[in-house]
């Protein structure tokens, strides 16, 4: 099993935001966890990068019990986080962006191979490798984000809002990569996603999570086909 959470409580200071959370992605999986503004997805993500440390509860990385552990000695081990809001620096350029990914890294010859191949998954970027960051596009920053992302050679990667604010070409776009990057079968993928039709078309199981505790957890077709789900979240 590539994650494996159990009994997580989690907050920021005393305030806890997480209970109890139990969430596991497979080896090669897509999973999707949805829910709505301020339900805790974003602060689980940082819980799993490190940033946040637990109350109390296991994360398991490949076996490897990681709570204590800090980002830095995370992300070696094969977890990368692409931030919600994307967290670009705008001044620097974006092969600065992208190559800032691969910083934990010593493999100089995989970093160049990673990037090419960041490049084929992103033409637009490759033709922006020297424009400032802060110019970009709201989905090219996405992708800038996404690309810098998989510099670090995840073998899970943590992905907080993929089309948030993003027009549907640009949507389609950045699903199609999340497809391919899958496809290359050598990374996990966990999804946040407000947009319950993509996070659940992207994923074979998903989660949702509402005010911090897990409330249903299921394959992704029987998700999307669950009429409470449906009218909580698309309305319909
Ligand atoms: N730094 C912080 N300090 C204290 N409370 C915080 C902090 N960041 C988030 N919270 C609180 O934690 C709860 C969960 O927030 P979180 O950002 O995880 O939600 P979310 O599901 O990602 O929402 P969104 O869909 O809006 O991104 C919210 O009540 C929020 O106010
Ligand atoms: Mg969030």
């Amino acid at each position: 099993m590539m994650l494996d959470i159990q009994g997580l409580n989690l907050g920021y200071g005393d305030v806890q935001v997480l209970w109890d959370i139990h969430l596991r992605v497979n080896e090669k999986e897509v999973v999707a966890l949805a829910g709505s503004n301020g339900a805790g997805k974003s602060t689980l993500m940082k819980g799993i990068i490190g940033i946040l440390k637990p109350f109390s509860g296991a994360i398991r990385f490949r076996g490897e019990e990681i709570s204590p552990l800090p980002p830095s000695r995370r992300v070696p081990l094969g977890i990368s986080l692409v931030p919600e809001g994307r967290e670009i620096f705008y001044w620097m350029t974006v092969e600065e962006n992208i190559l800032m990914g691969a910083y934990t890294r010593r493999d100089g010859q995989g970093v160049r191979k990673s990037l090419e191949w960041v490049y084929n998954l992103f033409p637009r970027l490759k033709e922006r490798q020297t424009q400032q960051a802060g110019t970009l596009s709201g989905g090219e920053q996405q992708m800038c984000a996404l690309a810098r992302g998989l510099m670090a050679d995840p073998k899970l990667l943590l992905v907080d809002e993929l089309s948030l604010g993003l027009a549907p070409v640009m949507v389609d776009r950045l699903v199609g990569a999340v497809r391919e990057i899958h496809g290359t079968g050598r990374i996990s993928i966990l999804l946040v996603e407000q947009d319950v039709q993509i996070a659940f078309e992207l994923s074979s199981r998903g989660y949702i999570i509402e005010t911090g505790k897990i409330v249903a957890e299921d394959t992704s077709p029987k998700l999307l086909g669950d009429d409470r789900i449906r009218e909580a979240y698309l309305g319909i």
